[in-house]
């Protein structure tokens, strides 16, 4: 093992208790989720309202969507207080069209996002349907976290500004399959070398490299490891890779986006510690020959005068 492989080593280390840490255990990270209409609901676009609740959703859980319906009845109540109600599915027996039957069936018009990779769920530990959490926007800490009944109280303690009384334990509900928590542990096994270095060449270097229009260079593994946890935060928020396309509708060509596994993949090896492993670093001996244009050349090249700006003042719109 020569020198810079063990410095890289100690970084990963250090990056660890940012994850773990207890003082972080309630800490709910940014994410981005689609609903069952295809709407787009990003949790820290909500920082206005006074408290956000999320439920674990299963559209198969009679206890679960029994739950759902309660949570309909509780956010009518609180809507107008400026209190935001969601529903998370993460359940891999669902989809789109699944969660729209259920919720149709009931007649529940909440929005249920889809945690098609689970990573959202797995980080909010969302094992059961029906779980409600109660979230702080001003901290994006958990406040509460138990059964539907402890919501409406924990929701009149805060927006009273009283302190919030204790949780109310979930009642036994189904669980729902996190079949990559069980395997957290071999999460460092995924081969930077392999795996992670292909796929970043793949969707992520034609931007983030060196004359590409990406802010930072994806030069080797220590860069990537220093910029893990921003990677992490715009998969998460789907920033990144740059391509907002609902994958429910139409094909396209040159589709830049992460696939439900790819997602995972990244966030997984991040999430334990972003590890360099063995063989050499793909990234540091890249050569590429970029082309000119990324897609082709043009078929048409339109030149426009050159327009001068003034360096202060005002310039009328055109
Ligand atoms: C089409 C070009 C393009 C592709 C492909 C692309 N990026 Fe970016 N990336 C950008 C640009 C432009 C910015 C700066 C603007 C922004 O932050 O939105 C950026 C910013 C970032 C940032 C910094 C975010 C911040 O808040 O400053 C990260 C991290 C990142 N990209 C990761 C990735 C990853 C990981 C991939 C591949 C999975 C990827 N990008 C693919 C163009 C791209």
């Amino acid at each position: 093992m020569h020198r810079c492989h063990q410095f890289v080593s100690a970084t990963a280390v250090l990056l660890l208790p940012y994850l773990a840490n207890s003082a972080n255990a309630n800490l709910v990270d940014n994410f981005e989720l689609l609903d069952q209409r295809g709407d787009a609901h990003e949790l820290y676009y909500l920082s206005d309202a006074n408290a956000v609740v999320l439920m674990a959703h299963a559209s198969g859980c009679v206890g679960g969507q029994h739950a759902a319906g309660e949570l309909e009845k509780l956010a009518e109540t609180y809507a107008p207080k400026g209190v935001e109600v969601r529903l998370l599915n993460s359940s891999l027996n669902d989809n789109r069209a699944t969660i729209r039957a259920a919720m149709d069936a009931e007649d529940n018009g909440l929005a249920v996002l889809i945690d098609d990779t689970q990573l959202i769920g797995e980080s909010l530990e969302f094992w059961q349907a029906g779980e409600a959490v109660v979230i702080d926007p001003a901290t994006w800490r958990t406040v509460y976290r138990g059964d539907i009944d402890g919501v409406a109280p924990t929701l009149d303690a805060i927006l009273g500004g009283n302190p919030v009384p204790a949780p109310i334990a979930l009642q036994a509900s189904c669980t729902v399959a996190f079949p990559e928590q069980q395997r957290r542990s071999s999460h460092a096994d995924i081969s930077y070398a392999d795996t992670i270095a292909p796929l970043l060449i793949e969707k992520c270097l034609t931007c983030h490299r060196p004359g590409g229009i990406g802010p930072w260079v994806m030069s080797d593994h220590n860069m990537v490891l220093g910029f893990s946890l921003m990677m992490r935060e715009v998969v998460r928020t789907q920033r990144m890779p740059p391509w907002h396309a609902d994958p429910h509708h139409g094909q396209f060509n040159n589709d830049r986006s992460l696939s439900v596994e790819e997602k995972k993949t990244l966030v997984h090896w991040i999430e334990a510690g972003a590890p360099r492993g063995e063989g050499a670093d793909p990234l540091a001996n890249f050569v590429h020959d970029w082309p000119e244009w990324g897609l082709g050349s043009p078929d048409v090249v339109v030149d426009i005068p050159a327009k001068e700006v003034p360096a202060t003042g005002v310039v009328d719109y055109q």
